[in-house]
């Protein structure tokens, strides 16, 4: 029999040249424009990363984080928004902060803690 599962957290941080409050649309020109205009739905996604999160002896997960403050948290066409998912991106000036992560400055800086589970045949 396995150990029961315990969660794993994985720190991680994600710089990011642009952290702006920009959303982007989905396509429109199908079936589920037509969907969206006949509801009366907007197209607009609210801005967000996607991650594929892996460790050895962990289960992974998949996910996406949207930018706190973006206008279009509350309509998202898809409706993956949870309050969960919602993430504080930093503005970040510091030229050699920047330069550690090959990335220029200003950039905007998320800090965020995933949780994953162990498999059962993990040490
Ligand atoms: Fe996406």
């Amino acid at each position: 029999m396995s150990p029961p599962a315990s969660p794993t957290t994985t720190p991680a941080a994600v710089p990011t040249p642009r952290a702006t409050a920009h959303g982007n649309p989905i396509p429109t020109d199908g079936p589920i424009g037509e969907l969206l205009a006949a509801m009366g739905r907007s197209e607009m996604r609210p801005a967000h990363i996607h991650f594929i999160v892996a460790a050895p002896g962990h289960e992974s997960v998949t996910t996406h984080l949207f930018v706190e403050g973006d206008p279009y948290l509350e309509s998202d066409a898809v409706f993956g928004v949870k309050d969960t998912l919602i993430a504080p991106f930093t503005r970040c000036d510091d030229p050699s902060q920047a330069a550690e992560f090959q990335i220029g400055s200003p950039f905007y800086l998320l800090e965020w803690d995933f949780v994953l589970a162990r498999t059962g045949d993990a040490c």
